[in-house]
């Protein structure tokens, strides 16, 4: 069997990196870990999230994986130079690949960047942004009430639409043209966000950009799956917390039934 891409996020938010993974290199069979047990990972500490992120890798790692995604914006600002020293295989973040399409998009020169606690006080994104043009603006929001939402497949309701409004209404007074979401739970509140941003401004998901990047990683390594008389891989789903609810969500935004375990960890949840 070919060797899977592995996908990693703190629950449910990874998939919409995973869809555009899949979308993109619909040959490739995909694992993906959400950690629901103990999401959501935005307000613990640096040291807490190594941990989770690490272990995470060793769970997956047992699959023999090609290539490793930490599709979870605050695991990149904390893990991601560290478990690229663990593993020999390509390890791919979702910041950089965002940080580049935004400064694609901008005309005006001002970016907004909404994450969570952990990513927004790292600062991970401003770095990634003026490494690419130093004289950009960048006005970074902490949301830590969208992660829980999601979570609970509440996408579109009064309640999500107040919450969001309140979070990140303000951010209109700034000349922001282009909005990273910087937290892959946050394309699951694309319209309501849009709704309330306003047609003028373009809302950037890293998903796009980091399955282009793992595509030319593949490439470049010849290790794209090529596999023209195998039939389309099927991908494998595992999460910690309430399979139902993760099972429901999942196969909503994939629009596919997917087989799922879930993996009881040893070491008891941090909370
Ligand atoms: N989806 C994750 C991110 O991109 C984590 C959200 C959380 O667990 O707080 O940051």
């Amino acid at each position: 069997m070919q060797q899977p891409i592995a996908i990693l996020d703190s629950g449910v938010g990874g998939l919409t990196v995973a869809k555009e993974i899949m979308r993109q290199l619909p040959r490739e069979r995909v694992i993906y870990f959400g950690d629901t047990a103990r999401t959501p990972y935005g307000p613990r500490s640096s040291d807490e999230i190594l941990n989770f992120t690490r272990e995470i890798v060793d769970y997956l790692i047992q699959y023999s994986p090609k290539m490793i995604v930490i599709a979870c914006n605050t695991a990149t600002a904390v893990a991601l130079t560290d478990i690229r020293s663990r593993v020999s295989v390509p390890v791919v973040g979702v910041i950089n690949p965002g940080a580049r399409a935004a400064i694609g998009r901008t005309v005006t020169g001002c970016v907004g960047v909404i994450g969570t606690e952990g990513t927004i006080k790292s600062g991970a994104y401003e770095q990634a942004l003026r490494e690419l043009t130093p004289h950009v603006q960048v006005v970074s929001e902490a949301c830590p009430k969208f992660v829980p939402l999601v979570e609970k497949g509440n996408f579109s309701s009064q309640q999500t639409y107040d919450t969001v409004l309140d979070s990140i209404g303000h951010l209109r007074s700034y000349p922001i043209d282009t909005l990273i979401l910087g937290c892959t739970h946050y394309p699951f509140l694309t319209d309501t966000i849009s709704e309330i941003m306003g047609p003028n401004v373009t809302l950037i998901s890293s998903a796009d950009e980091t399955a282009r990047e793992i595509s030319t990683i593949l490439q470049s390594s010849r290790k794209l799956a090529s596999n023209e008389n195998e039939n389309i891989p099927f991908h494998h789903f595992f999460c910690s917390g309430d399979p139902e609810i993760f099972k429901t969500i999942a196969q909503q935004w994939l629009g596919e039934q997917i087989k799922l375990t879930p993996v009881v960890w040893l070491v008891p949840c941090i909370s």
